[in-house]
């Protein structure tokens, strides 16, 4: 399987690998069309972490016992696995977090000390609330004034508005690489440049593109880069947050306690090294082992390779959706876009349209997708999202079609 492209064979075999895909939902094949939210697992994500607490299970870093060591050593590969995966120079750049939400939290909290009155932060308007909460409450605490790059019609964010944004007061710039709403991928490299020639931070919100494309932290020239280990094939309770080794190494912890010290008297203490330092307390072990497996798994298959495909199904179901009628796509055209797919039928909410699929079996999304002040933007109160992955056919999308056809039909719209 490893460099060939994913042709409709190699799909039926990654689907066996997919337990889940064995169910029926509503006495119908399940057609999991709701991977932004999250992936499915494969048996070998499952088999690692159950082997993990069957023949290793035990605490890292304490022990010097047999089975303390093999933790430690399973966990620290996971490390290295993230590390090599995108490109960072060495596990001290990889801690890792409950998810990408607990990522920017930490980010956002340990940055704090950089600001006061008079600096700004840099967001763009097509956020998820991961990325935009936690820089309001940054601000708010320390009377920093947030920002926004705005986005044209296009569903793109607007060039000059990236250069006006971001100024010589801007002390961090934290944008969304692929949104969870409009599909858009955002030219993260060049706002990191903009963010870099103003003396700013410059931080990614890559939830939404590491499962989906290569992604290399060097060549994007980030200095931090966060992402949620459940949206690519791992199990939740595992984030990652990527920082460049000296960045990481001057910030303050976010949490304290065990694991994350050097040394502590009854008056004071020194940190770990890196990246023990923010990994305070016990950690998610048998989840490391899980991402490290669904990182080999992904590497197997190729990123370029699940790129590309999830490419051809969001251009298929482009074409299909805007020609069915009375539907109304946001965002940029499949050629710009990852691969998921936002939309309204005219006359029908969401919500309604989320419930008649999932009796065909088909599960999507409808919502705001925490992304309300986007929603905002866009004049609505929420959308119906298919968001596809590398497990996904072309006869779902087909079913999809048909059953939006049902849909509209009970509307009558
Ligand atoms: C772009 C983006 N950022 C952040 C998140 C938050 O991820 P998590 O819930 O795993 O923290 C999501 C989840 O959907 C997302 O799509």
């Amino acid at each position: 399987m490893m460099e060939a492209q994913l042709n409709g064979l190699e799909v039926d075999k990654i689907r066996s690998d997919f337990p889940i895909f064995g169910r029926l939902i509503n006495g119908k094949p399940l057609a999991y069309l709701d991977n932004s939210a999250t992936s499915q697992k494969p048996a070998q994500v499952i088999e690692a972490m159950s082997s993990y607490y069957r023949e290793h299970n035990s605490n890292v870093h304490r022990g010097v016992h047999r089975l303390s060591i093999e933790a430690t050593l399973a966990y620290e590969e996971a490390h290295k696995k993230t590390a090599h995966f995108i490109n960072a120079s060495s596990m001290e750049e990889i801690v890792f977090t409950k998810n990408t939400t607990e990522s920017i939290n930490l980010l956002a909290y340990s940055l704090m000390g950089l600001l006061k009155k008079g600096d700004e932060i840099v967001v763009t308007q097509m956020e998820h609330h991961s990325n935009l909460v936690p820089w309001q409450q940054a601000a708010r605490k320390t009377g920093a004034r947030l920002k926004f790059i705005e986005i044209g019609s296009n569903g793109e964010l607007k060039r000059e508005g990236i250069e006006s944004a971001i100024t010589k007061n801007t002390k961090i710039v934290s944008a969304i690489h692929v949104s969870n709403v409009l599909g858009t991928v955002n030219d993260v490299r060049h706002i990191g440049q903009i963010a870099h020639e103003n003396g700013a931070l410059f931080a990614i919100d890559a939830a939404q593109s590491v499962p989906h494309m290569p992604v290399d932290v060097g060549k994007l020239g980030c200095d931090f880069l966060a992402f949620s280990g459940h949206k690519m094939l791992g199990p939740t309770g595992i984030g990652v947050l990527f920082g460049k080794k000296d960045t990481l190494g001057s910030m303050e912890p976010f949490l304290y306690g065990g694991d994350m010290i050097r040394e502590v008297s009854f008056e004071e203490s020194r940190w770990n090294d890196l990246p023990w330092k923010f990994e305070a307390g016990t950690p998610n072990i048998a989840e490391a082992v899980g991402l490290g497996a669904a990182i080999d798994y992904l590497r197997g298959i190729g990123m370029d390779n699940i790129e590309s495909y999830g490419k051809s199904l969001v251009r298929y179901a482009y074409e299909k959706l805007s020609s069915a009628g009375n539907i109304e796509i946001y965002g940029p055209p499949p050629e710009k876009r990852s691969s998921l797919i936002s939309f309204n039928i005219k006359g029908m909410h969401a919500h309604d349209l989320a419930e008649l699929l999932n009796a065909e079996g088909i599960a999507i999304r409808g919502g705001h997708h925490c992304s309300m002040p986007l929603m905002h933007l866009l004049g609505i109160t929420g959308s119906a999202r298919a968001s596809f992955y590398l497990y996904n056919t072309r006869e779902e999308i087909d079913r999809l079609c048909e059953a939006i056809g049902k849909a509209k039909a009970v509307f009558k719209v």
